[in-house]
């Protein structure tokens, strides 16, 4: 794609004019975005860059093992992997409200990036794979007064007293365009197709409080549902698909007993750029399988539902 040969060469002129002989760290989330960033930014600047991966405790299953093998054993990218699972976890302990989870996670991430900084010596810059959606989602709304719908992405939870200045080299790009710049770089193709995961992690998607107990109910819970859809050949029709660990429970039957366990809710949406959705319409023996190898599988679970709510008025994560 000639257009995006263009847009990569153009990007690293602007990186190298920026960040000068600075040192830049680059926050990686495994997420595409922030591969892709620091896939180009390493061509940019080499050396004078470190990625720091957070492990926050609210990855996704076998998450940190395959991030952290692709940048430092198929990359050669210098990366600090960063146990910050006791950290996060407890900061969040018993919060319940949406915003504030996000923003103590945004203000323990960019604490974090400023201590491993301080550690290779001071870096001036902090890149992020900021996407266009990402800013204008991040403003506000129009149409009566200002309101914020999220304190979002990459761009809401940074605190404006953070040392370091910003670098975004994907700010003006749409998802779809950010997956055609990462083949341009020759990131591996499942790496380039996957789903988009939000900074906050898990914590968004289990609401009403995060619990080491509930985030592990979860994990399983979402790699069954994957794993499913992976098999069945669905991955890449659907924009983003994961679990959802409802904070409410509800009585079954197993055996001769009753069990009292959480709901757990299933979304998957189609989308060009994440700004609308639609939910995606799964043939029910499909979804009936999911449910069943689940409540199965998953001790914690005992009922399955379907999220069929579109965006808009819905949102893609459930906070
Ligand atoms: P919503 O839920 O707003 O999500 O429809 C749109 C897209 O953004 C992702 N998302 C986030 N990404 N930090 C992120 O990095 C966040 O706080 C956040 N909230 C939502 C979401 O997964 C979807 O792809």
């Amino acid at each position: 794609d000639w257009t995006m040969a263009a847009f990569r060469e153009q990007a690293i002129e602007e990186i190298r004019a920026k960040v000068g002989r600075e040192k830049v760290i680059c926050g990686l989330s495994g997420g595409v975005d922030s591969s892709v960033a620091a896939v180009l930014l390493h061509e940019a600047i080499g050396d004078q860059l470190t990625c720091i991966f957070v492990d926050h405790g609210l990855l996704r299953m076998g998450e940190a093992e395959q991030v952290v093998t692709m940048f430092r054993d198929h990359y050669n990218i210098p990366l600090v992997h960063v146990q910050a699972q006791d950290l996060f976890l407890d900061a969040l302990a018993g919060e319940m409200d949406p915003e504030v989870k996000r923003k103590t996670i945004g203000r323990l991430f960019i604490e974090t990036f400023e201590a491993e900084a301080k550690k290779i010596g001071g870096a001036s810059f902090l890149a992020q794979g900021t996407l266009y959606p990402d800013v204008i989602e991040s403003v506000s709304f129009t149409g009566g007064p200002s309101v914020t719908i999220k304190s979002h992405h990459n761009v809401g939870g940074l605190p404006e007293r953070m040392d370091m200045k910003l670098v975004e080299p994907l700010r003006e790009l749409f998802k779809d365009e950010v997956r055609v710049l990462g083949r341009e770089l020759g990131l591996p193709e499942p790496f380039v197709g996957r789903h988009p995961f939000p900074g906050p992690g898990l914590a968004i998607r289990c609401p009403g409080g995060v619990t080491r107990e509930k985030i592990a109910i979860l994990q399983q819970a979402d790699a069954i549902y994957l794993d499913e859809i992976r098999k069945a050949g669905l991955y890449d029709a659907i924009w983003q698909a994961f679990a959802v660990l409802l904070p409410v429970q509800t009585v079954g039957v197993m055996g001769d007993g009753r069990t009292y366990e959480f709901v757990c809710a299933l979304r998957a949406v189609t989308s060009v750029d994440g700004m609308t959705a639609d939910f995606y319409p799964f043939d029910m023996e499909f979804m009936g399988q999911v449910a069943t190898r689940i409540i199965n599988e998953v001790k914690g679970i005992n009922r399955v539902v379907y999220d069929i709510t579109s965006k808009p008025p819905g949102t893609i994560e459930w906070e």
